[in-house]
């Protein structure tokens, strides 16, 4: 079937067979670290540079990382249909591959902004943000990434792309972080519906459950929405 409005809502499981870690596997990053020493805009006030160092850390990780066979098989798609990213995760493994249509919820590891004004961005690449950078409105420069407790990036732009498509892909969350998690609830009663992980156990009712790592199960699964 040809000209399918896709979306793919991913996590960061699709980014485990890359070598990211996720963040509540047994080895994931919320295993090894304190959200609230790390990922809280409370944690940035009081410790800076344990903030800035953690995302330095895995700035430089993903620069040393590359796209699975999941990322490059979502950014194929775009040959025979529309498809549009959603992603929870801050890596730019779905841009490396190829996707041309992303949307990072959770903001991007690459990119830094003003603590006062958040629309004064800037690529930072993989590089890193050290303690008295500041962004030109003068205020300490952080990471664009959203921390527990602030609000998600496109969110309402993300619900009615969900609800207008007709084909839905979970791939490698957990679904435990609302509102992201919430948007499994928008799609369409006649959408296509799968939920890829290496654990079936929290598939949503009225998906397809895809039991298998993504970069393993996803490219086939694609492919056949191609034929
Ligand atoms: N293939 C498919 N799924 C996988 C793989 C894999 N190779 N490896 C792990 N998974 C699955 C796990 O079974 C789990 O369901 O990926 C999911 C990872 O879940 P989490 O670690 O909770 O990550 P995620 O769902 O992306 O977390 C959401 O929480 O802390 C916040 O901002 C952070 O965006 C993140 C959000």
């Amino acid at each position: 079937m040809k000209g399918l409005q896709i979306v793919i809502l991913s996590g960061s499981g699709i980014s485990a067979p890359s070598g990211l870690s996720t963040f509540r596997d047994p080895d994931g990053i919320w295993i090894k670290y304190r959200i609230e020493e790390i990922a809280t805009p409370e944690a940035f006030e009081s410790n800076p540079a344990r903030v800035l160092d953690f995302y330095n850390q895995r700035r430089l990780q993903l620069a040393s990382v590359a796209p699975n066979p999941a990322h490059l098989a979502i950014a194929e798609l775009e040959q025979h249909h529309h498809v549009q990213v959603i992603t929870q995760n801050v890596d730019d493994l779905h841009e490396r591959a190829g996707s041309s249509r992303v949307i990072h919820l959770h903001g991007k590891l690459t990119e830094a902004r003003s603590s006062r004004d958040p629309s004064i961005v800037t690529d930072i690449g993989y590089g890193s943000i050290l303690p008295g950078d500041c962004a030109t409105d003068g205020s300490p420069l952080r990471p664009n990434v959203v921390w527990f407790g602030e609000s998600i990036f496109h969110l309402d732009e993300s619900e009615k792309l969900v609800a207008e498509a007709d084909v839905v892909l979970v791939i490698g969350t957990s679904l435990s972080v609302h509102p992201a998690a919430g948007l499994v609830h928008n799609t369409s009663s006649v959408a296509a519906k799968y939920y890829v992980n290496i654990d079936t156990d929290d598939c949503p009712p009225g998906f397809h459950c895809v039991e298998g790592s993504a970069d393993i199960v996803l490219p086939p699964l694609l492919k056949s929405l191609s034929k």
